[in-house]
């Protein structure tokens, strides 16, 4: 989740009063855990503002008949009552963490009986085009379903579909995926398996792209893989509606979401994260990987090249923001699907990954003590270091950049 939009979450501040940000507000300066709650006087210049933006916030809410949430599903959640959220749910377990809102918890309904995830945001970190890029998403499938959401103290309160798969970077930790890495009877398993996430990832972009929306923060902890294979983006906290002069430069905010699915296609195929996100920027921006050579060092030649190309391909897509059909993604979307086998094949390897990723749902071999930590995830032992100053196995790169224009799908 970005920072905080100031002007936003002023905004319920009402027309009448003008805060501004930056001066003096008498708002600015309370610690996220005190904010939009009862606030103190600050100083006797100060009251009489304050005292009528907390008028014209009442004001609203009286007015204009404003509830405190909305439910989407009233099947799973029961509808507004003047109940606090601890007496409306039973917690049952953590689902995950992430780097903004608390825990995200599975909780069930205690009238409904329904189980549904759980997420609680500070108001001072809400950001409402979360709710809408969201929404758009979910509707088609490709996010968790939105049940409700609200306002209690200074939180807003979501509630949603738990997803059916895990996130992407518990799984580039789990036994199976080791395995994918190490076994090179897995080889091919291992090349389809990146190809999915790559093809899901590029899918899920362009339709968050038609909705007008960006990610903003597309990393292995906000991308889910679902048991059946597919992909499924969560954490809307940094996403933001494409505007034009809004002074937001929605151009770059494409290229950072396919810069970081390009990433995360390479870690999922190799194993292992690039050192420095920057550096794998500027490697497909001045497509020379001299940069990131000691990241790919114990990859083998042949993957490097192969890698190289796919990677490349996505990132022509948003080279330069003047180009024509700049982050159309639909034309390389196509050709990952042309890597992918035909689809009785397909059907029985995405059988065989799922067995081999989600053991808990599969097979009952399920131990957390099996499972290793991030630092433990390199390559295969003794794999060794290509002795490659020149890195002469990409001199096929160059070829291919040339043939670009030729490739159909371009
Ligand atoms: N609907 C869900 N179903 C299952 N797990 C979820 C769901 N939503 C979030 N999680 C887990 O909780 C973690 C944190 O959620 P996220 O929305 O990414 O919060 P943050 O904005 O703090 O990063 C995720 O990385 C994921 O592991
Ligand atoms: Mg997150």
């Amino acid at each position: 989740m970005a920072g905080i939009d100031e002007t936003d979450s002023l905004k319920l501040i009402g027309e009448t009063v003008k805060l501004k940000i930056g001066s003096r507000n008498p708002f600015q300066y309370k610690p996220p855990d005190y904010a939009n709650t009862v606030s103190a006087v600050m100083t006797s210049k100060s009251k009489t503002d304050q005292i009528e933006a907390v008028l014209e916030v009442i004001d609203r809410v009286k007015r204009e008949n404003i509830p405190r949430g909305l439910v989407l599903d009233p099947s799973v959640v029961t509808p507004d009552k003047p109940r606090k959220v601890e007496e409306m749910v039973k917690i049952k377990a953590v689902l995950g963490k992430g780097n903004s809102a608390g825990e995200v918890v599975s909780v069930q309904d205690v009238s409904t009986g329904k189980d549904f995830a759980m997420k609680t945001i500070l108001i001072i970190h809400f950001n409402k085009d979360e709710i809408r890029a969201w929404v758009h998403l979910a509707d088609l499938d490709k996010a968790p379903k939105l049940y409700s959401f609200h306002m209690e103290d200074n939180k807003v309160i979501v509630k949603m579909e738990i997803v059916k798969g895990k996130q992407l970077s518990d799984i580039m930790v789990s036994e199976g995926f080791i395995k994918l890495m190490q076994d090179e009877e897995k080889s091919e398993e291992r090349r389809y398996f990146s190809l999915l996430l790559l093809h899901g990832m590029l899918e899920n972009f362009d339709l968050l792209k038609k909705g007008k929306f960006t990610h903003g923060d597309v990393h292995g902890g906000n991308v889910m893989v679902l048991h059946t294979l597919d992909v499924q983006s969560i954490d809307f906290g940094s996403a933001k509606s494409i505007r034009n002069n809004d002074g937001i430069d929605h151009a770059q905010r494409l290229k950072a979401d396919l810069v970081n699915i390009v990433h995360q296609f390479f870690a999922s195929y190799t194993g292992v994260h690039f050192q420095n996100r920057g550096a794998i920027q500027e490697a497909l921006e001045k497509k020379d990987f001299q940069e990131v050579r000691r990241d790919m060092a114990k990859i083998p030649a042949a993957d490097r090249n192969w890698l190289f190309s796919v990677m490349l391909m996505v990132f022509e897509t948003v080279r330069c923001s003047r180009q024509e059909g700049f982050a159309d993604t639909g034309a390389v979307a196509a050709a990952v699907a042309g890597m992918l086998p035909p689809r009785a094949e397909l059907e029985d390897i995405k059988r065989k990954l799922a067995v081999l990723l989600f053991p808990e749902k599969y097979t009952n071999r399920f131990h957390g003590s099996e499972f290793v930590t991030e630092q433990e995830v390199i390559l295969p032992e003794g794999a060794t270091i290509l002795d490659d100053p020149d890195l002469a196995d990409l001199a096929t790169l160059v070829d291919l950049e040339k043939d670009f224009g030729d490739l159909s799908f371009f």
